[in-house]
């Protein structure tokens, strides 16, 4: 259990407070590419508490502004784009795409007024169907090598999603491995043929046991955490009672990512960014380590239970995230379809809009919460005391970004005595077979 003092450091994201402070000095999801290729040549983004606007200039240059015109705040998202720059509708004040303000038509002639005007902008960087935005005071940081965003754009594919949920509830039910042995339980294995562009219906890897049945089957795995340069490293082993133990590698990837094992093809890096307080988006890059993403299919899949330009669930808590009594007894352990997203999303918006940890009991299986917080924690306070940012995992330069790659999130088989070098073996061999350059 925690004070709600506590509870809030963690949770809440404006610039005033502790962990928004420590999430601005992170790159964050700010929208897909795709987002700007809707009618709409300006969109609106909500990102760690504040209203922002995004477009790219007629240079193709992207840029992402405050919201709200400095004059008397207008909305900049129905802004005219203008040489390289954006004018406000309601007076004509024009701002260049470094937020300088150069024109205010309606001022007397000759007026210097503008020169003092300047609207916020944020450094973005566009990679593999992200745009990331830097929101935070000082350099950046630099982008490690991470598998994601090393691969050709063919290999990866981008999708977002809304939960209506605090940010650190969101990512927490990515590093509980336990979890995954009930919410997302068949009670029925699916074809594995049929498990394309989907997570857990694949075999387990080098075998024809599909994945459903070792988590059904072994629902009490020994976890291991192990801090790393980019965060943490979390091991599930599951003893399938033959010698052999199911090994799952995911990763925790530092401020509100995770790394984790899709398919034997593909790896998923997702972060959770605060919309707001009470509010998040799931932002995906699906990597594949095989063929080129079927892009196409994917999208399909992900809009069938998503609504646009939002991304909002079509299951969500107003329709009862669609359960169903007879599926629950006879199919799906939640009975709230086959997407496991919505099981999750369930779970983490259950919970309240910010989880009430003054009132909860962790166990066992949530080591890798517990380790995260302290990382949290630590980080919270660095940053809040004005200390060295490059003690922060991640906060490194051009130079040092090289050396950290992949996380490797893998699922494997391996006799019980051996699962250290055989996770590592399969993790070689599926990069060494790749057509980009993967190698770690
Ligand atoms: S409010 Fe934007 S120019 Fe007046
Ligand atoms: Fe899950």
């Amino acid at each position: 259990m925690m004070s709600q003092e506590k509870n809030d450091e963690l949770s809440l994201v404006k610039a005033s407070d502790p962990a928004g402070k420590l999430l601005r000095q992170y790159w964050m999801p700010a929208a897909l590419s795709e987002e700007l290729e809707s009618d709409r040549p300006v969109v609106p983004v909500n990102l760690l508490g504040e209203e922002l606007a995004l477009f790219r200039n007629e240079n193709n240059e992207l840029v992402l502004m405050d919201r709200h015109c400095p004059h008397r705040g207008a909305d900049m998202c129905f802004g005219r784009k203008e040489d390289g720059g954006i004018r406000c509708p309601f007076h004509g004040w024009k701002f260049d795409s470094s937020g300088q303000c150069l024109d205010q038509p309606a001022e007397p002639e000759g007026s210097k007024f503008h020169e003092k005007i300047r609207i916020n902008t944020y450094p973005l960087h566009e990679v593999n169907g992200i745009i990331f935005a830097f929101m935070g005071s000082g350099e950046p940081p630099a982008f490690p090598d991470f598998d994601c965003f090393k691969a050709p754009d063919s290999h990866v594919f981008a999708f977002k999603g809304l939960w209506e949920c605090n940010w650190l509830q969101a990512l927490e039910v990515g590093i509980d491995p336990a979890h995954a042995s009930f919410l997302h339980r068949f009670l029925l294995d699916e074809d594995p043929e049929d498990s394309y562009g989907k997570q857990f219906r694949d075999t387990a890897a080098d075998t024809n046991i599909p994945m459903t049945q070792v988590l059904r089957e072994f629902d009490r795995p020994d976890i291991i955490v192990k801090d790393t340069d980019y965060g943490l490293r979390i091991i599930a082993l599951r003893d399938l009672q033959n010698g052999t133990s199911h090994v799952r590698l995911t990763n925790q990837v530092f401020p509100c990512a995770i790394t984790i094992p899709m398919s034997n093809e593909m790896t998923i890096t997702q972060w959770h960014v605060p919309i707001d307080d009470e509010n998040c988006y799931w932002f995906s890059m699906f990597t594949s380590f095989g063929k080129p993403v079927d892009k196409a299919t994917m999208r399909a899949q992900r809009l069938l239970e998503h609504t646009l330009p939002d991304y909002a669930p079509i299951r969500n808590k107003r329709n009862h995230y669609g359960y169903n009594r007879e599926e629950q007894e006879t199919l799906t352990w939640t009975g709230m379809g086959l997407d496991i997203n919505v099981h999750d999303q369930w779970a983490c918006e259950s919970m309240g809009k910010i989880q009430d940890r003054t009132n909860e009991h962790l166990g066992t299986t949530d080591k890798a919460i517990i380790q995260h917080r302290r990382k949290l924690r630590k980080a919270i306070k660095i940053v809040s005391e004005g200390g060295d940012l490059s003690e922060l995992p991640l906060q490194v330069n051009a130079a040092q970004a090289r050396d950290i790659k992949g996380p490797v999130a893998i699922d494997a088989i391996a006799p019980t005595q051996d699962w250290e070098t055989v996770w590592r073996t399969s993790d070689q061999q599926r990069r060494a077979a790749c057509d980009w350059d993967a190698e770690r």
